[in-house]
C-alpha cells in the first residue's frame, strides 16, 4: 500500500465507501467484492491519478485487517487504519493500556506544553492508549505509510487534542528530548522476525541510551529476551495475557521499581479468567531475599505457574507463597498441601503420580474412566499427540496428565482441575 492510496481512503467519500464494505462478504468472496468496488465511480473519483486496482486494494486491505485487528483492539479496530506489519508489530490494547496506566502515573514528568515521546510509534497501539490516559504524546517513526496509519488512528479514536505524529529517525539525537518516552524498536528485518537484540531497529544500545536518558522510561522487548541483555538500571516486567507470554517491559528512571523488585511477573487476562476485567492484572515481585526453592516428594496440589512468572526467574517466589516446593530444581513444576486458586498459577489436584510407561498410564486413564485428556509437559520429549492417540481414552470424565522428570526419571501425574472461583 502506498500513502497517496492509503490517503485516499481518509476523506469523506473514502470512508463511506470503505464504511459500506460489509467485511463479512469480502471475506467469503474477496474478487467478487473487489469486482464490485472497481466498477463503483465513487472509488475511481477518490483519487483520479491513481489506478483504481490500487484503490481498490487499499480498500480491501482495510477491511480485512480491520476484520483481523478485532483480535488485538477488540470493537476499536472496525474504526482503526493498520497496515499489514504495523498490525502485526503493534501492542494488543490490554497490554498497551496496563503499561500505559504505570506510564500515567508519571506523567508530571511532561512539562506543560511538552508532550512524551513514543519513538517507533507504529501505527500507534502504545501512543492511543497513552494519549487515553490524558498524557499528550508525540509518535516519531520512521516509515511514511506508518506515519499517515498513526496520525488516521488518532483522528478516529478522537485523540487529536493530546497526540501527534511525525516521521523521524528514533536515533542517538533524540537523547534528552523527551523527559518521558516510551520505545518500541522494531523486531522484524527484511528476513522475519529477529531474535538479537542488537538486530532490533534501532539497535538495542541506541535504544536502551536513549530511554536511560529520559527521566522515566518504558522500553518493550521480545518476551524472549536474554537476562545478560537487560540492562542495569532498568527493571524488567514479563507480561502474558491469557497464558501466552507477550513482551518483556523494561522500566527506567522513575518509572523503575526500587531496588530489590527488579524482576516482576504481571499476568492479563483478555478472555478468560480471574482479571478479564479491562487492566486488572495479577503481579509477582522478585524477592532479594528468597533463596532457591526447596524440593521435595510430590504433594496433593501441582502448580503450573503462568509462563511470565518462569520467564522472569520467579519460581522459586512462587513456590514461597503456597509453602511449596519444587519436584526437580531444574523444572518449573512445584507441589503443596493446599490449593490456592490465582492467575499467576493453574493448581491441580494429583491424582496419582507413576514413573512414565504408555502401559501404565493408559491403565491408570481407563481407572479414572476418562475420555478428555489434557496433556501438559516440562522437561519431557515425548511427543503429546501421538501419546494422546496411542491412551486411546474413552470415557465420560476428564483429567489431565503431566509429564515431568525428576532428575533423569521420566515421571506423570494424573491431575484434576481445582475449581475457579469468581472475581472479587
Ligand atoms: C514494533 S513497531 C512499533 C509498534 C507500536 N508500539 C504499536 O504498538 O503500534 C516498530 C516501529 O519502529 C519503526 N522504526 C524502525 N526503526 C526505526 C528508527 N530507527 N526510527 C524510527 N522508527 C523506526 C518501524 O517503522 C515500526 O513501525
Amino acid at each position: 500500500m502506498r500513502v497517496p492510496a492509503f490517503e485516499a481512503l481518509l476523506s469523506d467519500a473514502g470512508r463511506e465507501v470503505l464504511e459500506g464494505v460489509d467485511p463479512g462478504s469480502a471475506v467469503r468472496d474477496q474478487l467478487g467484492t473487489a469486482s464490485l468496488l472497481r466498477s463503483d465511480p465513487r472509488v475511481a473519483a477518490l483519487d483520479p491519478d491513481l489506478p483504481v486496482s490500487e484503490l481498490v486494494n487499499a480498500l480491501l486491505t482495510q477491511v480485512s485487517l480491520r476484520e483481523r485487528g478485532r483480535a488485538k483492539f477488540g470493537d476499536a479496530a472496525g474504526r482503526m487504519f493498520f497496515t499489514p506489519n504495523g498490525l502485526e508489530q503493534s501492542t494488543r490494547r490490554v497490554v498497551a493500556e496496563y503499561r500505559a496506566g504505570r506510564t500515567a502515573a508519571v506523567a508530571g514528568a511532561v512539562p506543560a506544553g511538552g508532550s512524551a515521546g513514543d519513538l517507533c510509534c507504529g501505527i500507534g497501539a502504545d501512543l492511543l492508549a497513552l494519549a487515553g490516559r490524558g498524557v499528550p504524546v508525540e509518535g516519531v517513526d520512521s516509515d511514511p505509510l506508518t506515519v499517515a496509519v498513526a496520525r488516521a488512528n488518532i483522528g478516529a479514536l478522537g485523540l487529536s487534542d493530546l497526540a501527534r505524529v511525525r516521521e523521524g529517525e528514533a536515533g542517538a539525537s533524540a537523547v534528552g528530548r523527551y523527559p518521558l518516552l516510551f520505545c518500541d524498536p522494531a523486531r522484524r528485518g527484511g528476513r522475519g522476525r529477529v531474535f538479537d537484540p542488537a538486530a532490533y531497529s534501532p539497535p538495542w544500545d541506541v535504544a536502551t541510551g536513549l530511554a536511560g536518558a529520559a527521566e522515566a522510561a518504558c522500553l518493550k522487548a521480545a518476551p524472549g529476551i536474554p537476562h545478560e541483555a537487560l540492562p542495569e538500571d532498568a527493571s524488567a516486567e514479563w507480561i502474558s495475557v491469557d497464558g501466552e507470554l507477550k513482551e518483556t517491559a523494561l522500566w527506567f528512571g522513575a518509572l523503575a521499581e526500587g531496588a530489590g523488585a527488579r524482576r516482576r511477573a504481571t499476568v492479563l487476562h483478555e478472555r478468560e479468567g480471574l482479571l478479564a476485567r479491562e487492566g486488572a492484572a495479577a503481579h509477582l515481585d522478585a524477592d532479594p531475599g528468597a533463596g532457591p526453592a526447596p524440593v521435595a516428594p510430590a504433594r496433593r496440589y501441582l502448580y503450573d505457574p503462568d509462563p511470565a512468572v518462569v520467564r522472569s526467574h520467579l519460581v522459586a517466589e512462587a513456590a514461597a507463597r503456597v509453602d511449596g516446593a519444587l519436584l526437580d530444581e531444574r523444572i518449573a513444576y512445584f507441589t503443596a498441601d493446599t490449593a490456592a486458586v490465582s492467575p499467576l498459577w493453574r493448581v491441580l489436584e494429583v491424582v496419582e503420580m507413576l514413573p512414565f510407561s504408555l502401559k501404565r498410564l493408559r491403565s491408570a486413564v481407563r481407572a479414572l474412566d476418562a475420555g478428555t485428556v489434557t496433556i501438559k509437559k516440562r522437561g519431557s520429549a515425548v511427543d503429546t499427540e501421538k501419546l494422546r492417540r496411542d491412551l486411546r481414552a474413552s470415557g465420560p470424565e476428564s483429567v489431565t496428565v503431566v509429564l515431568t522428570r525428576i532428575g533423569d526419571r521420566p515421571f506423570c501425574l494424573l491431575c484434576r482441575e481445582v475449581g475457579t472461583p469468581s472475581p472479587g
